[in-house]
C-alpha cells in the first residue's frame, strides 16, 4: 500500500485524487482548510488534516504532522485563478491572493514535504496548467494565472537539484469540469484524475523537473 498525501482536496480535482487513489486501496493524507472540507475528506476514508496554503504558520505546522511519514506520492494541487487580462493592472490583494496560493505555499510546502518524498524514493506533482506554458501563448486573458503557474514550473524544475532522491513534476490536468474549469469543460474530473495518476505511475528520472500533460503528453516548452 503506497501513502499519498493531496494538498488542497476539499473539492474539485483534489478530491477526485482522493476518491480515486482511496478506491484502488491507498493511504491517504489529504488537507482541507475548512470544517466542511475536512469532514468530505473523511468520508472517503482519507486521514484529514488543516492546511491553508496562503497562510504560512498553517503550512509551517505540516512538518510536525507528518512527522515521520515516507510519501510515495505528494501533490500540490490548491490554486485559484483571476481572469482578468493584460488590460487591466492587477491590485495588489488580487496580485496576493492568486500568487500566494499558487506559487508561495508551493514554495513553503516544498522543502517541508520532499525529505518525505525522498524517503520513499516517491514523486512530487504540482497542479500547473498549459496555461503556463511560455512558448504557446494564445491571448492575454487570465494573465496573472498564467503568470503564477509559470512561476510555479520554475519552482519546482529548481527544486529538484535539492531533492535528487525524489522526482518533481508539474503537472497539466486538461480543462476540467470543477468549480474552476466550469460545466463547459470537456474533460470530466474523474477522467483527468484517471490520467494523472497514470502519468503520476510512469514518471521517470529524466522528465523529473517536466511540465507533463494529463494524457502523458510531455511538454515541448513551459
Ligand atoms: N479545472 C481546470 O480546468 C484546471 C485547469 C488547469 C489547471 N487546474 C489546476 O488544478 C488545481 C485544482 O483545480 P480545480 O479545478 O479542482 O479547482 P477548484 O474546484 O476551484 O478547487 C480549488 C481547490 O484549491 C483549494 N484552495 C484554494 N485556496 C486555498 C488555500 N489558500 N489553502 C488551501 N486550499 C486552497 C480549494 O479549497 P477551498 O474549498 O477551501 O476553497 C479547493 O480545494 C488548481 O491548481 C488549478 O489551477 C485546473
Amino acid at each position: 500500500m503506497s501513502t499519498v498525501l493531496i494538498m488542497g482536496a476539499s473539492r474539485g480535482i483534489g478530491l477526485e485524487f482522493v476518491r480515486q487513489y482511496r478506491e484502488a486501496g491507498e493511504r491517504v493524507i489529504a488537507t482541507a482548510r475548512d470544517d466542511q472540507g475536512l469532514e468530505r475528506l473523511r468520508a472517503l476514508g482519507a486521514e484529514p488534516l488543516r492546511l491553508d496554503v496562503g497562510q504560512p504558520t498553517s503550512v509551517s505546522a505540516l512538518s510536525w504532522q507528518l512527522d515521520g511519514e515516507k510519501l510515495d506520492v505528494a501533490l500540490y494541487v490548491a490554486g485559484v485563478i483571476d481572469r482578468a487580462s493584460a488590460a487591466s493592472p492587477p491590485t495588489q490583494p488580487t496580485f496576493d491572493r492568486v500568487m500566494h496560493t499558487n506559487v508561495m505555499g508551493a514554495m513553503q510546502v516544498i522543502p517541508q514535504v520532499l525529505p518525505l518524498v525522498e524517503e520513499a524514493g516517491g514523486v512530487f506533482g504540482a497542479l500547473s496548467s498549459a496555461m503556463s506554458q511560455i512558448g504557446s501563448v494564445p491571448g492575454s486573458n487570465s494573465w496573472l494565472y498564467r503568470v503564477s503557474k509559470a512561476a510555479l514550473n520554475m519552482a519546482v524544475s529548481s527544486a529538484r537539484f535539492d531533492y535528487p532522491k525524489a522526482r518533481l513534476v508539474a503537472l497539466d490536468p486538461g480543462w476540467v469540469q470543477t468549480d474552476m474549469g466550469g460545466g463547459g469543460a470537456p474533460l470530466t474530473a474523474e477522467a483527468s484524475v484517471r490520467g494523472l495518476r497514470a502519468v503520476l505511475a510512469s514518471v521517470t528520472p529524466e522528465d523529473n523537473g517536466r511540465l507533463i500533460h494529463h494524457d502523458g503528453r510531455r511538454a515541448g516548452h513551459w
